[in-house]
């Protein structure tokens, strides 16, 4: 509407002095008038110049007289043509406001008498004050001496209002050219193409934001530990494996088939395929043997191992069960020492809550040479840790099945101000290690540590389930930091 209009008035007309009037004159709102002037200026359609024009508007109060009448002139018909009104009464009959200052006015202006008794002092008078507002509030220019009035009441304000003159640009035509921005194959073959204008190619156009890919701050964590174990001259295991039988998550590691933790409770058992198909028979044997009977220096737990037990298949509980199959492969060939580690998913049927989910994220290191003492797990763990931002250890016995002496390690968190668990070690257990067929002077020491507790602390993520699973919100994973300082 305001285009055709512009266009169309420019066709006939040289200018057009004053986008305001010509709103005005052709039913128009002014900001579509503006918004029309600057596309068609871009495309040097017209050529605009700006004027500015300082405005009066009304202020809230200018607003209220300008509906109702100003003070003096609300005083002035609150009193009686004939007689009067005594003073209190009329007080009554207006706002605080409008009393004080019509009192002060309409005084000033000798309308009225005031005394005790208010009465009219003229027959009639004209609210100027109310008129002005109105004429103002119309875009009507007034008097100077009005204007220096009025402000000085408070009830008009300064503004300045912007507009344009409009002549006709180098590129003007009666209606807006239409560009085309996509050459088809239709234009082509039809030959339109020759006459059609195209849109000139804008190079300082910013383009689609791109969406590159956005790593999950766990894979950016574990990727800096692979580094860390790499760098130790660790070889990483095959963890590609989630559904383990429970000979090798707990039997090969001496775990007795009563313990607790094979329990329904905190291990997923798989109702298809239930069982296992094979397992190397000899070494069956000799767990078995082991578990029942000991042997190797031990008593064994002396009671009747159940091969169908062994036989289930579950979700792993601990990436150990990656560990002792590969300590088992290691013991069928001559012996060479070796470091491995590995870092993926483990399973637990537990409750879930602010610090635990059914699945989460385990690193493991081992290292398996002759001769291996604790001092060297220490000494390990200490270049480990260091190595994550972590240099004051401390250690504390502990218990699990496969490994003897075991210890819970403690690092000092600065930002804490105290000791917090960061993992769990230990030497693999003769029981474990000697039916394997690893030489008996050869020692494995191990430990391992959840990936979601560091990752947590160094991205300052207090509840696990913003970190992993269905609940967290994307926009985490998009606006977390590349790369970060610690771990
Ligand atoms: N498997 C243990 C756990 O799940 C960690 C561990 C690994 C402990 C190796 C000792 C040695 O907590």
């Amino acid at each position: 509407m305001a285009e055709e209009a512009i266009l169309g008035y420019l066709a006939k007309n040289e200018e057009i002095a004053d986008s305001g009037e010509f709103a005005a004159k052709h039913g128009l709102d002014h900001d579509d008038v503006v918004n029309v002037i600057k596309s068609l200026h871009g495309f040097q359609y017209v050529d605009a110049q700006d004027i500015k024009r300082e405005t009066w508007v009304l202020t809230d109060e200018g607003n209220m007289y300008a509906a109702a009448g100003s003070p003096e002139g609300q005083l002035f018909f609150a009193v009686p043509a004939e007689g009067g009104i005594p003073r209190e009464e009329l007080q009554k009959k207006l706002s605080p406001l409008v009393f004080k200052i019509g009192c002060a006015q309409a005084a000033k202006n000798k309308w009225v008498d005031m005394g005790k008794q208010v009465s009219r002092k003229v027959k009639h008078v004209e609210d100027r004050v109310k008129d002005l507002l109105l004429q103002i509030k119309d875009g009507q220019v007034i008097d100077q001496d009005d204007i220096k009035a009025l402000k000085g009441r408070k009830l008009i304000a300064p503004q300045t209002w912007n507009g344009y003159s409009v002549k006709k640009g180098p590129s003007y035509a009666p209606q807006r050219k239409k560009f085309v921005a996509d050459l088809t194959r239709e234009m082509l073959q039809s030959g339109d193409w020759k006459n059609l204008e195209f849109k000139e190619y804008n190079f300082n156009a910013k383009g689609q934001p791109i969406e590159g890919g956005h790593l999950h701050p766990l894979n950016k964590v574990r990727h800096q530990l692979r580094m860390i174990f790499l760098q130790m001259g660790f070889e990483e295991m095959p963890t590609d494996r989630f559904v383990e039988s429970s000979f090798w998550n707990f039997d090969a590691l001496f775990q007795p088939q009563q313990h607790p933790a094979r329990d329904a409770h905190d291990t997923f058992y798989l109702k298809a395929p239930s069982t296992t198909k094979e397992l190397p028979e000899d070494y069956v044997e000799r767990v078995k043997r082991v578990h029942e009977s000991g042997g190797y220096g031990s008593r064994g737990y002396d009671y009747n191992w159940s091969r169908d037990e062994a036989n289930k298949n579950l979700l792993r509980t601990h990436t150990t069960a990656v560990s002792s199959r590969m300590l088992y492969m290691l013991a069928q060939k001559p012996f060479t020492p070796k470091r491995y580690f590995s870092i993926d998913r483990v399973f637990r049927n537990e409750a879930v809550d602010r610090t635990h989910l059914a699945e989460f994220h385990q690193i493991e290191g081992l290292i398996c040479d002759r001769g291996l003492t604790l001092g060297d797990l220490i000494g390990v763990l200490h270049d480990f840790f260091s190595r994550l931002g972590m240099a004051k250890l401390r250690f504390k016995p502990a218990y699990n099945p496969y490994t003897e002496p075991s210890m819970e390690i403690f690092s000092y968190h600065e930002g804490f101000g105290k000791w917090v668990e960061v993992g769990n070690s230990g030497m693999f257990r003769p029981e474990m290690l000697l039916p394997m067929g690893l030489p008996e002077d050869v020692r494995v020491i191990a430990w391992g540590l959840s990936l979601e507790r560091p990752t947590m602390i160094l991205y300052g993520i207090n509840n696990i389930r913003d970190l992993f699973g269905h609940k967290v919100d994307l926009g985490l994973i998009k606006i977390n930091p590349i790369c970060g300082l610690g771990v």
